[in-house]
């Protein structure tokens, strides 16, 4: 596909954010999705791998989780990852931290830069990174939108982990349903592949699944806050009782942790 960008020479690639936040500004333009492979090379991509394999053994990753209400039997009906949230600053995580300032570089200076769609954000802001493991037996997250109400996140960053990754035979695709008139009635299948970044703008523009798993599926997501969209988002939220309206499996640990 046209939005996928592939470096089988990483060795002579040396202009990596430059090269990445260019793609990222077209790619959103005339796609609303980007994705870039060989984005941290395979040894700074394996440090990562290895941090979350470690984190992940020690417990410390919880059921993603939806207050709408439902019992605790419809939530994997949902989305049966498991999630732990990390700060860029963490010690135990300095390869996530690593990450984390490699992403922000390049969607800070693609904000900066664009002038086009993006151009029309001003992103100062993130959550934290969520670690998401999805440990197969079928796991999956149904069609949703991550941001259906303008919580404020523009765009969603989603780096993979998995190695030797067989999507027919271990699944785990994410598929986007883009709802913009040029490219309607498409689906753009992301295979979820070592050392991948997928970006993607969070709002209704693109409804998604993550297809059943059948072995354990890494990722690690961060979604970036337009200024204008969160102060407004965070004022209606001291004005109103909170919750209110939950639309789509719209995952509410997201608008909870949205403001750390
Ligand atoms: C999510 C999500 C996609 C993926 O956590 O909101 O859509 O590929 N994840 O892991
Ligand atoms: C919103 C909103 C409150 C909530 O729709 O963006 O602020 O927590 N709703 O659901
Ligand atoms: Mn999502």
């Amino acid at each position: 596909p046209p939005y996928l960008h592939s470096f089988e020479d990483r060795q002579n690639f040396n202009t990596t954010i430059d090269d990445v936040w260019r793609m990222l500004v077209a790619d959103l333009d005339q796609f609303g999705v980007c994705v870039v492979d060989a984005f941290l090379g395979p040894e700074k991509g394996s440090a990562v791998l290895e941090e979350v394999k470690t984190m992940y053994e020690s417990g410390m990753f919880k059921d993603g989780q939806l207050v709408s209400g439902k019992g605790k039997n419809d939530v994997k009906t949902i989305r049966g990852d498991q999630i732990t949230w990390i700060d860029g600053k963490d010690s135990a995580a300095t390869n996530i931290g690593y990450l984390i300032s490699k992403v922000d570089a390049v969607v800070m200076r693609a904000n900066k830069l664009s002038n086009g769609k993006l151009a029309t954000y001003t992103i100062n802001d993130r959550t934290k990174a969520m670690v998401a493991c999805y440990p197969g037996n079928g796991t999956h997250y149904v069609k949703h939108v991550d941001n259906p109400n303008k919580d404020g996140r523009c765009i969603t960053a989603i780096y993979y982990l998995n190695k030797d990754w067989d999507v027919k035979k271990n699944g785990g695709l994410l598929r986007i349903f883009p709802e913009d008139s040029i490219n309607r009635q498409k689906v753009a299948d992301i295979e979820p592949l070592f050392d991948r970044i997928l970006f993607f703008w969070s709002d209704r523009r693109n409804p998604h699944e993550v297809q059943p798993a059948y072995a354990t599926r890494y990722a690690i997501t961060l979604w970036y806050f337009d200024r204008a969209e969160r102060s407004e988002a965070c004022r209606r939220h001291k004005e109103n009782d909170f919750p209110t309206t939950r639309v789509e499996g719209t995952s509410p640990r997201k608008r909870k942790n949205a403001g750390q």
